[in-house]
């Protein structure tokens, strides 16, 4: 059985102020829960959000990491960083930065297999443009985005990372992806994975990403292979995103 984990990616939203005090009601407000919960913060608040979920079971987590250890890369932030800092997770390859700033299959192979070197759990994202899906593409734009991991981190590594399906076209669109359309791709990971091992397979959590609402949440999380979310704008309000945190 899969423990389901909810994480919330605030992207470059907010002040540290506004961070603190969402953070603190998601911290007050969470209760008893069986599943994960966990933040994807930027950069530069992750220390002062670990400060105020110090006493909370909801994680930390960095948007990106640097695809190199250490050294003149002005502007990064190494793995290494990301766990003195506190995380636990760190997104890679999230669709924004695939389009705008450039990151390839083989860079985002390198962000995980940083991450993963220094304990940080790597939740890889995944997804079609709305053209790919249009063209029938989807199931190929998948396998090339997650073969370009495997082949450089090794099926194993899967046992300790996250996938996250995010199609591009239900990003910040309001356009949520049907729970059978999302679970036909879910289902799909899955199987890829299987193809070369069933024990990763079956441990290896599959969220959903896209316009996760508190009224859609439900019925994403309940099918077979869908283990969660990966949330952006409804994690910016602390009743929603509870809300949705509660929906497994
Ligand atoms: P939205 O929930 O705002 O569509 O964003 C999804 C996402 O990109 C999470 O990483």
């Amino acid at each position: 059985m899969r423990q389901s984990l909810i994480m919330g990616n605030w992207k470059m939203n907010g002040s540290r102020a506004e961070g603190q005090t969402l953070a603190k009601a998601l911290a007050e407000g969470l209760g008893e829960v069986s599943q994960e919960v966990a933040v994807c913060v930027p950069f530069v608040y992750l220390t002062d959000i670990r400060e105020v979920l110090a006493s909370s079971p909801i994680a930390l987590g960095a948007q990106n990491v640097a695809d190199q250890a250490s050294g003149a890369y002005t502007g990064e932030v190494s793995a290494t960083m990301l766990a003195d800092c506190g995380c636990k997770y760190a997104l890679v390859g999230h669709s924004e930065r695939r389009s705008y700033y450039g990151d390839s299959n083989a860079t985002v192979a390198s962000r995980f297999v940083q991450a993963q070197k220094q304990g940080i759990v790597p939740v890889l994202c995944v997804g079609e443009t709305l053209d790919e899906r249009e063209q029938d593409k989807t199931f190929e734009v998948v396998d090339e985005q997650l073969d370009a991991v495997i082949d450089a981190a090794g099926i194993d590594a899967f046992a300790n990372a996250v996938i996250a399906y995010e199609p591009v076209w239900a990003i910040g669109t309001g356009k949520t992806a049907s729970d059978e359309q999302a679970q036909e791709v879910h289902k799909y990971i899955r199987e890829r994975i299987a193809a070369r091992s069933q024990a990763i397979a079956d441990k290896v959590q599959i969220l959903y990403g896209g316009s996760v609402k508190p009224d859609n949440a439900k019925g994403l999380f309940a099918m077979a292979d869908i283990d969660g979310g990966l949330v952006g704008g409804a994690s910016l309000d602390a009743n929603g995103f509870l809300q949705i945190c509660h929906s497994v």
